[in-house]
């Protein structure tokens, strides 16, 4: 056909109208609906660095979290463009996925199935992690009612933990945890889960408990729960192995994934974990579950697999659902799909990346960098009156803030302290990721420090430097402000 054919145009309005629309660009300012349209000025980024972004007046603001721990190899990396531009090139950016696979699909799934050393069976790729998660929700109901050999159609209930995020989508937001980001939307959740307490040893583990006890005590408030909702009708239970945006990087204790796979096998449960923001590298181990190598039923992955150049998330199946879905009725046909699913431009960036992380020895560093990273943590800041407690694994830390460091008393959430930090952080060129209601999913405050994976030791030094001086400034203010507020 030939260009412009199915044109009624005149070539006088088609060449108008681009110019119409630019001219009323200029007049109307601002048309993005941001996450808060309250803030003003909206930063305006318009380079990225290495580790840091720069705004229209030339201030830099380096981030030492990878945004909400994303930009695990920084802004600029020369093989991702390299890839991404030899996909677009190929005329394959976007493949209809019923009708093609492409070669960057496959090869990232067979890299995924590999880094799993065969534990899990196949992966299948969407935009986000709250994607991900629907998609975790609907294969587990059609797994149990369905592909298995004695189909359970009634296993329609979810454990999860409290202060817990899956994802911002119905489903996803109803498996979460978190009081906060739900309470809007309660009415409309489909209100078919429940939720235990996480392993949190700061908070819960009890005066003169040992951890093998307190595992144990998990173990038991997973099986009351089970009993309570009916053994046979819970489909499955999902976990963050670190929990990251909602607590704030607290990692399981030693023993506790092994004892929730127990429970789950024990009453054939899908046990899922959710590794959207632990995991692809930044606790150290490629996958956080393989530090304790105990291996879920369905994995989810998103923010670092392609550490922010392409939107990808992916979903990883064990062999026991697949082998259900070879055997079982549909024809192994899941009855979910996107238009974007099995993106190939996203899993071009994605094996790129993958592929900077193995070629640069990238996980070694996080290890030794984490260790680091935690021992100058603690001695800036471990001593601080209001640092509750720092914690994490690898290039993932999170400092949580008390008012009353010995009783564990969280500030009041009204006081918004950890927005306040995080914008002080902004105001003075860094940017930390924050989090609320992390002692009871109302009050609570804790920011992420999570730096890049090919962070150097001098980087990581005045990242520390610079985060201990933004706590100390953040709360002599505060302190200030109450003496001169107190009679
Ligand atoms: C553990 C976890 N799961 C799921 C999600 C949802 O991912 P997304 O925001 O990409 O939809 C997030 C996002 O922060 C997350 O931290």
């Amino acid at each position: 056909m030939a260009p412009g054919a199915l044109s009624t145009q005149s070539s006088k309005s088609r060449k108008s109208t681009p110019s119409r629309v630019s001219a009323v660009a200029t007049t109307i300012k601002n048309c993005l609906f941001n996450r808060s349209i309250s803030v003003r000025p909206y930063r305006v980024v318009v380079r990225g660095y290495r580790h840091t972004y720069e705004l229209g007046d030339g201030t830099k603001i380096d981030d030492v979290s990878c945004g909400a721990c994303v930009s695990s190899l920084g802004r600029v990396q020369e093989r991702v463009i390299q890839a991404m531009n030899k996909q677009m090139r190929l005329g394959l950016s976007y493949v209809p996925s019923l009708a093609f696979d492409t070669k960057a699909a496959l090869d990232l799934a067979q890299f995924m199935i590999t880094s799993t050393n065969g534990q899990m069976s196949k992966a299948i790729f969407y935009c986000s992690g709250s994607e991900a998660s629907e998609a975790a929700l609907k294969i587990m109901i059609q797994y149990h009612a369905k592909e298995k050999s004695c189909p359970q159609p009634q296993r329609t209930k979810f454990i999860a933990r409290e202060r817990s995020y899956h994802g911002a989508t119905l489903g996803a937001l109803d498996l979460s945890g978190h009081d906060a980001r739900k309470a809007l939307y309660e009415p409309i959740l489909p209100g078919n889960m429940a939720l235990i307490p996480p392993c949190y040893p700061y908070r819960d583990l009890q005066n003169g408990q040992t951890i093998e006890e307190y595992v144990e005590e998990l173990k038991r408030q997973l099986v009351r729960k089970i009993m309570e909702l009916g053994e046979d009708n819970v489909a499955g239970f999902i976990v963050e192995p670190v929990v990251g945006a909602a607590l704030g990087c607290v990692a399981a204790v030693p023993g506790y994934l092994k004892a929730m796979r127990e429970v789950c096998d024990q009453y054939g449960i899908l046990l899922v974990f959710d590794e959207v923001m632990c995991g692809m590298g930044r606790t150290g181990w490629l996958h956080a579950w393989q530090k304790d190598n105990v291996v879920p039923d369905i994995q989810l992955v998103g923010k670092g697999l392609a550490a922010g150049f392409q939107p990808i998330s992916a979903m990883l199946i064990g062999h026991k659902i697949i082998n259900a879905f070879q055997q079982g009725p549909s024809n192994s046909a899941f009855q979910h799909g996107h238009t974007f699913q099995n993106y190939p431009l996203a899993a071009a960036a994605a094996l790129a990346v993958q592929k900077i992380i193995e070629d640069d020895g990238l996980l070694e560093n996080v290890r030794e960098k984490g260790k680091l990273l935690e021992k100058k943590l603690k001695k800036g800041l471990g001593d601080h009156r209001y640092v509750g407690d720092i914690r994490g694994e690898g290039l993932f830390w999170g400092i949580e803030f008390v008012e009353d460091k010995r009783t564990k008393r969280p500030f009041d959430a009204k006081r918004m302290v950890n927005e306040e930090i995080f914008q002080l952080g902004l105001n003075h060129g860094i940017h930390v990721y924050p989090g609320g209601g992390t002692a009871d999913g109302k009050n609570g405050d804790h920011i992420i420090v999570a730096p890049a994976f090919d962070v150097t030791t001098q980087e990581l030094t005045s990242i520390v430097e610079r985060v201990t001086r933004l706590v100390e400034n953040y709360f002599d203010d505060l302190d200030l402000k109450n003496h001169q507020t107190t009679p």
